[in-house]
């Protein structure tokens, strides 16, 4: 499958180099208004492409993304140190006007997956810009917050986070509800296997993993300056569900009808996605500090997109 990357920046091109380096992609196109960026970024990545699979990797201007199945938007500016998500709406969704008025004509039958933060409601502006269907405009959401919530516990109870089944919902920021209740080691309740194994789940733990999730970007950024390497490999990972039609469960965020007693608004919950981007909506079961934390997150978005004037 044909993937264009729209952002030829660090989490743009780190989406490409996943992509090329797990061989998801027949052909990765990334374009960038800064052309002398997206060339060097493609040929740095095609150098990578002999060690590992058989990827073509080229830079282009908008009209090169035809034939793409799915277009990865990370246009934009990102958080810097102290600046929370929800701050870089203003000037990403100017940007994101500007892109969707090239992309749409070119590409019109893609699957969209937004990688801009803020990423649920530039995932909700992209949706109504566009006029396409929710299940075609995917926001990557907190598919990293997951990974980041299974890799802290799995840490904890000695397991694979592969084998950790817990999801973070709603925003991907600082509202963001980690799904305790739902948790599970295999089969097995998380509470119980971590009594099992003599790693309790103690208020101390859970606030120490809470922590470490919620607020893992400001940390990585303080460091570094931005995160990319976590998203890159997230957006991959969506990208391989669809072109793989795996029907893989994600925490992905698209535009809902209407989530905890919230309508139209995106955020993310379990959702399956393949071919043809989310097929169906996995609502999980949540405890009622959970579900009300939840709605705390739907209306703290809504309210943020329906206040963006697009
Ligand atoms: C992060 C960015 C992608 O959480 O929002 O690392």
């Amino acid at each position: 499958m044909k993937v264009g990357i729209v952002g030829a920046g660090m989490v743009g091109s780190s989406a490409g180099y996943a992509l090329a380096l797990m061989g998801i992609a027949s052909e990765i196109v990334l374009v960038d208004q800064n052309s002398a960026l997206a060339l060097a970024q493609a040929e740095d990545i095609a150098h990578a492409v002999p060690f590992m699979s058989s990827t073509v990797v080229n830079a282009g201007g908008y009209r090169d993304l035809e034939g793409c199945g799915v277009v990865i938007l990370a246009a934009g500016v990102s958080q810097k140190p102290g600046e929370t998500r929800l701050e870089l709406l203003g000037r990403n969704a100017l940007v994101f006007h500007a892109v969707l008025r090239e992309v749409l004509p070119v590409v019109p039958d893609a699957i969209f997956l937004i990688a801009s933060n803020p990423v649920d409601i530039m995932t909700q502006i992209t949706t109504r810009l566009s006029g396409i269907a929710p299940q075609r405009v995917i926001g990557s959401g907190t598919i990293l917050d997951t990974a980041r919530f299974r890799s802290l516990v799995g840490r904890h109870l000695g397991i694979s986070p592969q084998s950790v089944h817990a999801y973070v919902l709603g925003e991907h920021g600082d509202s963001e509800v980690l799904a305790w209740s739902a948790a599970r080691a295999g089969s097995v309740a998380l509470s119980s296997f971590a009594a099992q194994v003599g790693s309790p789940l103690t208020e101390t733990v859970r606030a120490g993993i809470d922590d470490g999730v919620r607020n893992a970007a400001y940390k990585i950024i303080k460091g570094k300056g931005s995160t990319y390497y976590g998203i890159g490999a997230g957006l991959a990972r969506i990208v391989k569900a669809i072109g793989g039609d795996q029907r893989d469960v994600l925490t992905v965020s698209i535009a809902t009808p209407e989530v905890a007693g919230v309508n139209d608004v995106a955020l993310s919950i379990p959702r399956v996605v393949g071919a043809g981007g989310v097929v169906v909506d996995l609502f999980p079961d949540l405890e009622e500090a959970e579900y009300l934390a939840l709605n705390r997150s739907a209306s703290l978005l809504k309210q943020q997109a329906d206040a963006v004037s697009i």
